[in-house]
């Protein structure tokens, strides 16, 4: 079949287009331009217009705009849904313009801005309408952070503005927002539809520009949230940026999604779902099923269908109704995917190459007989690039899977829901689609795990990110330790306490010890733990990874059983903590055993014929630095919604008493709870803390310690950990701080 030609008009955008330079959005009205710079149509690789780069002393002004209108924004809910359905509505009229600017500004084909993006964009303002009114039914006591600074990336312009402003604004927040440098254009449209959908001067600021500008919004002091959605190392150094200011903080990273092909998967719609995974958006989506996984008894078939659909796409101008793939984003980007494709080649993988014609284009890539090891296996290409391994086994293929730092999405092809869901329910990911790919909705949360970053958009789960309850505690790091000499109790005390690592009593690496002392009375002697006990520590919760596989209702009982031994030890426990402590602490060990079987995920409603499912799943080994305050309530306070989610933890107790703590290790052994489940490591809590937080395999921690609070936020961006600042306390903030969210996409028919 021939195609011909079917363009779609970009009269319209270019009449729009003819009002440039364009300055900044600012307290609701557009500034004069300052400095500018050039915006690209990278497929014809013309200048479209030029936008103003924003300096410091604009995004000052802006969150100064943002701060003065957040009060009133706040105090007016009724207001925000009107405003929100008003945006809905008017990105709806405007939706062709949109379209046609989106695809002239970003290279993609006009079919997907036209039929995703912008719908999508529509849906999250309708859907965001809705929590405006709900949200003091469906939230109470919390309130929004305030002025939230938003970061973009350049591959889903606008919908990631409205995955970003929506949500932010049904919370009562007042946002600035950086677009993309290379895609500022339908947030500057974004802006005049704000004026005529009635959004009050302040409440949404655009200031555009480049990473200085970026950098500059994320050190401002005025603001109170940054939500940024880019690549992993510019969100580490938002994460060391950001890190103690109090400033809350989600990151929507890179991805390497795996996309598993069973042996008795529906070979034709696989195929369909690679071009959807990989070969839509030029590649160019975080969460794009880049290797393709699949099992050997159909790997040759699968292989050359794919082969034969690889070349059948149509790459080209992305105003054409027609073309699959269009432009890539910018030279620099082309010439990085070129860069590494090449690597891939020379480190043995064989090409597949669909035709592309020549400029800012890259045909579709399918990278066979690629090793664990090529760099196309483990690097973010960004690109219409695949890669193909094979498996023999589920083990095998999970394996592969995991074998990767990110955790974005999965996608799982198999007839047999049994095996799907047993493979989702292992995959590494925060989104899985099974027997689909790239699925998006305003009520499904999106998000990711390890590399990929933390928190989630979208949902119940994306709302409450831009909500706060309370406010963050303030306090001192301990002091120095004065460790006793290695040998000998000088002081006459024989009670001596042990770590509790791996289900026993261990003396500390070092030998040491130090004297604990209360009102001038010593207590006892605690062990001076370093970082070799923190990684042993590690090490045995590791092993216990029967712990997060058993039943809420297993745990529920090892729990209640905790308590039994609480009370039976009440006695000693009255050498170190008060009695009211104790009676708090088998209360708490109640509350959480009450709480093991019940904190359930949800089924959401998003499009028909699917079940979207937002499991709640464990971390699986966490750090928890214990406060000074109540020594053995607050250590509870954290193990216990801990591991009554299915965590292992490695806990520092309080550094002032960290006595109670030690005591409960034979205790939790005494009840049931399996070697390894539960790791208490005393000693500096600083330092340990410090090996807590840079550890790769600790995957999330809790900190009920202040003054640690900046050094633990900066030392996480190594592995991008969430870290969770606890406040004293109980309830159902703690065990889902405990939890992550895995959503997972089921669509059915017969
Ligand atoms: P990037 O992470 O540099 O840019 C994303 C946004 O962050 C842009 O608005 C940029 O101006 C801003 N930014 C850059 N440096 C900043 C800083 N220091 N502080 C605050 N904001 C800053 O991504 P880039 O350079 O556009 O693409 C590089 C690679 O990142 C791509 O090849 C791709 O692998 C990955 N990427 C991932 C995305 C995702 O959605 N996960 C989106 C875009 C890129």
């Amino acid at each position: 079949m021939v195609y011909g030609p079917a363009p779609e008009s970009t009269a319209a955008a270019r009449n729009w287009l003819a009002r440039k330079p364009f300055g900044l959005f600012i307290g609701g009205a557009f500034t004069m331009p300052g400095d500018v710079f050039d915006v690209r149509d990278p497929a014809q690789d013309t200048t479209l217009a030029q936008v103003t780069q924003a300096t410091a002393a604009d995004v000052d002004a802006a969150v100064n705009a943002a701060r003065t209108a957040q009060a009133d924004w706040q105090a007016n809910p009724a207001l925000r849904a009107r405003v929100l359905y008003a945006l809905a509505r008017q990105v709806q009229k405007r939706e062709r313009l949109f379209a046609v600017l989106e695809s002239l500004d970003n290279g993609k084909p006009i079919r997907e801005t036209r039929d995703i993006d912008i719908p999508l964009v529509a849906r999250h303002f309708y859907h965001h309408a809705g929590w405006a009114t709900l949200l003091a039914e469906e939230f109470p006591g919390a309130r929004a952070h305030g002025v939230c600074g938003q970061i973009i990336p350049w591959n889903f312009p606008l919908l990631m503005l409205a995955w970003k402003v929506a949500p932010a604004l049904a919370a009562g927040n007042t946002v600035v927002l950086k677009p993309a440098e290379d895609t500022p254009l339908t947030a500057l449209l974004f802006a005049e539809i704000c004026l005529e959908a009635g959004v009050p001067p302040g409440v949404v600021n655009i200031v555009t520009g480049d990473g200085t500008t970026g950098a500059a919004l994320v050190a401002h002091d005025g603001i109170d949230k940054i939500a940024f959605t880019g690549s992993t190392e510019v969100g580490q150094i938002i994460r060391r940026a950001t890190a103690g200011s109090g400033k809350a903080l989600t990151l929507e990273l890179g991805g390497k999604s795996p996309f598993i092909v069973m042996g008795d998967a529906d070979l034709d719609a696989a195929v369909e779902g690679v071009v959807d995974a990989v070969w839509f958006n030029q590649g160019e989506v975080c969460c794009a099923g880049t290797r393709i996984l699949v099992a050997e008894s159909v790997a040759e078939t699968f292989r050359n269908r794919l082969i034969s659909r690889l070349k059948s796409l149509r790459v080209g101008d992305p105003l054409d109704k027609s073309t699959d793939i269009g432009a890539i984003i910018n030279p620099s980007q082309l010439a990085r995917i070129r860069d590494l494709v090449a690597q891939g080649v020379a480190a043995g993988a064989v090409a597949h190459e669909g035709t592309a014609p020549e400029g800012c284009f890259c045909a579709p890539i399918l990278l066979d007989q690629v090793s664990p090891a090529n760099p196309c296996v483990s690097e973010e290409i960004f690109g219409p690039v695949v890669t193909l391994q094979t498996f023999r086994t589920p083990p095998e293929a999970i394996e592969l899977a995991n074998a990767t730092r990110y955790g974005l999405a999965a996608s799982i092809w198999s007839e047999n829901l049994t095996v799907a869901m047993d493979l989702a329910a292992q995959v590494k990911a925060g989104v899985v689609w099974i027997n689909a790919t790239n699925m998006f909705d305003a009520n499904a949360p999106f998000g990711g795990m390890r590399a990929s970053g933390f928190g989630r958009e979208g949902a119940r789960e994306g709302m409450a990110a831009y909500l706060r309850k309370g406010d963050p505690a303030q306090g001192a790091a301990p002091g120095a330790i004065d460790p006793l000499p290695a040998n000998g109790t000088p002081d006459g005390l024989d009670r001596t306490h042990k770590l509790f690592i791996g289900g026993a009593q261990k003396r500390a690496d070092g030998g040491a010890s130090w004297s604990v002392m209360t009102d001038g009375t010593r207590l006892g002697h605690a062990p001076l733990g370093n970082r070799k006990d923190i990684r042993n520590a590690v090490e045995a919760a590791h092993k216990a990874s029967g712990w997060t596989k058993m039943s809420g209702h297993q745990r529920a009982q090892v729990l209640y059983f905790l308590a039994e031994t609480l009370d039976h030890h009440r006695d000693g426990l009255a050498a170190l903590v008060p009695m009211a402590e104790i009676d708090a602490s088998i209360a708490r060990t109640m509350y959480y055993a009450a709480w093991a079987d019940k904190l359930s995920g949800a089924v959401h409603n998003t499009q028909s014929a699917h079940v979207t499912l937002a499991m709640r799943e464990a971390f699986g080994v966490v750090g928890l630095v214990c406060g000074e305050e109540a020594p053995l309530l607050g250590a509870l306070s954290l193990i216990l919604p801990a591991i009554a989610m299915g965590n292992r933890a490695v806990v520092v107790p309080s550094q002032n008493n960290p006595l109670a703590a030690l005591e409960l290790g034979p205790m939790l052994g005494a009840s049931d709870v399996p070697a390894g489940v539960v790791n208490i490591v005393s000693g500096p809590v600083a330092e340990l803390a410090k090996t807590l937080a840079s550890h790769n395999d600790v995957a999330a921690l809790a900190c009920a310690q202040p003054g640690v609070a900046q050094m633990i936020e900066h030392e996480s961006a190594s592995n991008l950990k969430p870290v969770w600042h606890a406040p004293e306390g109980q309830g159902r903030d703690w065990l889902e701080a405990m939890v992550q969210i895995k959503t997972i996409w089921v669509p059915y028919g017969a």
